[in-house]
């Protein structure tokens, strides 16, 4: 069963990031990076500068959260630039096709977050327009939340949508991505509920070995992948 880890630089050391990224480089899948504006969200992180360092420094595929106003006008310089994949918020987008599509016309993978209180059912039919859809289990902003347990319905929901599209011939992959409080004790709730790409911040960097963490999380989501789900 394929699992995607992404950690989170957000929990990262911002003065040694190249140090950071490269603490999980043969551990993980992808890098996520949070850019954040100070309006969409109350955080401030890093932009297309920082980004454009990362991508020529970093082995990992970059895979940006945009958590920004106005993805529309700037989420395709973010793919230009060189990102593995490009997520922009469902409540920030107002022409969201033309966003995704243009994210992949820049040769990245588009994803599209929802935050907790977003229904998954007005998105159901724009999955042929995403390589990720993105439940967030947290409001975004910060690290180091308790997940929503609440989210994990529309996790269930959403892996059924996600199968049903997949049903109709669909040829690349669907991820299935939570973001926000996934650690050692949330990640199996997760996956049980039909994850397959996982984000985790203060998991892997506050822990001694980044690498060794993010084996873990694999290690632990892909024995919940597997269980039979519970009737
Ligand atoms: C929160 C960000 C997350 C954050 C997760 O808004 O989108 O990516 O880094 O941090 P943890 O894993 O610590 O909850
Ligand atoms: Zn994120």
């Amino acid at each position: 069963m394929a699992i995607r880890i992404a950690p989170s630089i957000l929990a990262a050391d911002f003065t040694r990031l190249a140090e950071e990224a490269d603490a999980v480089a043969d551990a993980a899948d992808m890098l996520h990076v949070d850019v954040m504006d100070n309006h969409f969200v109350p955080n401030l992180t890093v932009g297309l500068p920082v980004v454009e360092s990362l991508v020529k420094n970093v082995r990992l595929p970059l895979d940006l959260h945009l958590g920004i106003a106005a993805p529309d006008l700037h989420a395709p310089r973010y793919a230009e630039a060189g990102a593995g994949s490009v997520t922009i918020h469902a409540e920030a987008t107002i022409t969201p096709v033309r966003t995704l599509r243009a994210i992949r016309a820049a040769g990245a993978q588009a994803g599209l977050a929802l935050n907790p209180a977003t229904p998954l059912e007005p998105y159901a039919e724009l999955l042929g327009e995403v390589d990720t859809l993105l439940i967030m289990t947290v409001e975004p902003g910060f690290g180091s939340q308790e997940l929503l347990d609440y989210v994990l319905a529309k996790v269930r929901r959403a892996r059924a949508a996600v199968d049903r599209h997949r049903g109709f011939g669909r040829d690349v992959p669907l991820w299935l991505q939570v973001d926000g409080g996934v650690n050692e004790r949330t990640i199996a709730r997760c996956a049980e509920a039909g994850a397959d790409a996982f984000v985790a911040g203060s998991a892997v960097y506050a822990a001694a070995d980044p690498g060794e963490a993010v084996r873990a999380l694999r290690a632990t989501a892909e024995a919940a992948r597997c269980r039979p789900a519970a009737v």
